[in-house]
């Protein structure tokens, strides 16, 4: 389980979170949705210790990220976190099994040969035993997605953040990436959180919706409960309204 108490994040005079907190379950996978540019990218960005909390807690299992005293401490909570970034972000002169490779060749744990029978493995189970060696820029994007998410995995992580999973996808390649996530969860049983603005899509991958809108939690609960809800906030989110409270930039 992962903990966030009152936590609150500004870059400048822009506070992005407002002294947010929500619980997010073992096992199960949670989405966190909102439109763009509520923090959504930053609340993930601050649980893998990629950015700093100006207040409040984030604890990753009984450990607190907040309260790490070294950065070896804090790269230790680090490793039982996978992250898919926006972009992919797959490093542009390395192989696909490479990329896929990078965080195990990094923590120097596993010889030459595990770290290429694991990373062989995971870029099986993503479909993509055929491409080791293509480079990322000879793969079309869903695929480098698919890589991505193959690097989240390789080092068993207890968690996996999944940031915009199939924005830039066509809808059907979009649709595949969700499966994917889905049936590696089913094997795999991590802790995932799922960012996105697509409603109602990736209401068949999450078990929990938060939705974040103007640094706030404005909703924190089941599917059933977000699909029927009296908030206007909420409301105008799922049915796509451009009329109500949210403003369209
Ligand atoms: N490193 C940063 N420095 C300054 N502002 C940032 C930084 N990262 C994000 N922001 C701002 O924080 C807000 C939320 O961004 P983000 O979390 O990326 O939104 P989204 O919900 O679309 O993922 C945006 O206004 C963005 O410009
Ligand atoms: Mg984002």
């Amino acid at each position: 389980m992962i903990t966030i108490k009152n936590l609150t994040k500004s870059f400048g005079a822009q506070t992005v979170l407002k002294d947010i907190s929500m619980q997010i379950p073992k096992g199960l996978t949670t989405a966190i949705v909102g439109p763009s540019g509520t923090g959504k990218s930053v609340l993930v960005k601050l649980i893998t210790g990629l950015l700093q909390a100006d207040s409040g807690e984030i604890l990753i299992g009984n450990r607190s990220m907040t309260d790490a005293k070294s950065v070896d401490e804090r790269l230790d909570i680090c490793s039982t976190m996978g992250v898919l970034f926006q972009s992919a972000a797959l490093f542009d002169s390395l192989s696909l099994i490479e990329n896929v490779a990078f965080p195990l060749t990094y923590r120097r744990k596993d010889s030459r040969e595990e770290v290429y029978t694991k990373s062989a493995k995971l870029l099986k189970d993503v479909g993509l035993s055929e491409y080791e060696s293509y480079l990322p820029g000879e793969v079309s994007i869903g695929m480098r997605k698919r890589v991505g998410i193959a690097r989240a995995l390789v080092t068993e992580p207890e968690f996996i953040f999944f940031d915009e999973p199939n924005t830039g996808l066509d809808p059907k390649v979009g649709q595949e990436i969700y499966e994917l996530i889905a049936s590696l969860q089913e094997v795999n049983s991590f802790t995932g959180v799922v960012i996105s603005h697509e409603i109602p899509e990736v209401f068949q991958i999450c078990h929990k919706i938060v939705m974040l809108y103007q640094g706030k939690v404005q909703f924190d609960g089941s599917i059933d409960e977000f699909v029927d809800n009296d908030n206007q906030i909420v409301k105008q989110f799922y049915n796509g309204e451009i009329e109500g409270p949210i403003s369209i930039a």
